[in-house]
């Protein structure tokens, strides 16, 4: 058996901003409510779910100093496929000029932490290189005349290489995934329709998520919440990400938020406060890094790293 760890990183966002102020001009809402409730100043949306990947995936070459033949497998994390048929990681294949096998992975807003369990468990047995991306175009399945839900979601990508290692040099400390499908019914979006969202009682189910499978994972990984050096949540809302990290005893500091500027980009939304994290130098070597993610399903996971 083999370790893993991650040894590249990249985003992508869309061009358009749409702001509160946005919002306030054609909906019954204004910056305060939408600050105050969810921590969301602006958002991006355009692009399309294998543009933004692509993009994401070019960077993570780039910053890897890799190259496509590199690739040993590609694992597309989404909630807003292109098709029904074919997964979209697909297109993305094509396009980046990839030589391997690729699949979509579907656990929403917590896919892309499934995405690197799996990849991790593929890593084990020999693979030697996996491409694991987390892209969602969430503004194209959003009704945006519904202010409940128009101000929340929106659009981005982003993007790791995992990498073989030795056993004794594996990263990946330890993990935690679940789901419980009763839950189905208070987030849901059917084909050709928008997302259908009880707002209140997802917050509910996310803070109690949140919490007890990052305890979950750092208990197996034998790591003590104090020893985290950052927590890469879902970037849903701040308020939900306070009260897990509060409830876990990690300070706020300690926290990547990029959803100020964001809003939620499901499977986006972690790679890319992961790659801002690390852009700016809030990653060294040792750290003990903790992801942890909820979404539709419901679903959750979390994981630790050791960056
Ligand atoms: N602007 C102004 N008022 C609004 C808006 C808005 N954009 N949206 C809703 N309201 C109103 C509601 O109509 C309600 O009015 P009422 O009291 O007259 O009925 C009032 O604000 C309060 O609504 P609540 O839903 O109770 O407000 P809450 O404090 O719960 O905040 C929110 C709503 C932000 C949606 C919160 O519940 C939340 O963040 N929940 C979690 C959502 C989430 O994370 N979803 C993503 C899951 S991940 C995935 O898989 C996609």
């Amino acid at each position: 058996f083999y370790g893993s760890k991650i040894v590249g990183w990249g985003s992508a966002l869309p061009d358009t901003v749409v702001t509160n102020a946005d919002f306030e001009a054609r909906l019954e809402t204004n910056d305060a409510w939408i600050t105050e409730r969810t921590g969301i100043k602006e958002r991006r949306f355009g692009g399309t779910t294998s543009s933004l990947a692509i993009e994401a995936s070019q960077k993570a070459l780039a910053n890897a100093g890799l190259e496509p033949k590199d690739i040993d497998l590609l694992i597309l994390s989404t909630t807003t496929p292109e098709q029904t048929i074919p997964a979209t990681s697909a297109t993305v294949q094509a396009e980046l000029g990839l030589n391997c096998g690729a699949f979509d992975v579907n656990a929403a807003c917590a896919g892309f932490v499934y995405a690197m369990v799996l990849a991790n468990s593929m890593i084990a047995t020999g693979v030697k290189r996996i491409l694991v991306v987390g892209s969602d175009t969430l503004s194209r399945i959003t009704d945006q005349e519904d202010r409940s839900t128009a101000v929340l979601f929106a659009d981005g990508a982003g993007a790791v290489i995992m990498e073989r290692t030795e056993l004794q040099d594996n990263a990946f400390l330890g993990w935690d995934l679940g789901v419980d499908g009763s839950l189905v019914p208070i987030l849901y979006c059917d084909h050709g329709g928008y997302m259908k969202m009880e707002g209140r009682e997802v917050y509910k189910k996310a803070v109690l998520a949140m919490v007890a499978s990052s305890k979950q994972a750092l208990e197996r990984a034998g790591i003590a919440a104090s020893d985290v050096s950052l927590v890469v949540p879902h970037q849903a809302n701040l308020r939900i990400i306070e009260a897990a990290t509060n409830r876990l005893g990690i300070p706020i500091e300690k926290t990547a938020i990029v959803l100020d500027k964001t809003g939620n980009t499901s499977s986006g939304s972690i790679p890319l406060a992961l790659v801002a994290a690390a852009e700016m130098g809030r990653l060294q070597n040792g750290d003990h890094v903790l992801f942890c993610g909820f979404g539709a399903g419901m679903t959750w996971a979390a994981a630790v790293i050791r960056w």
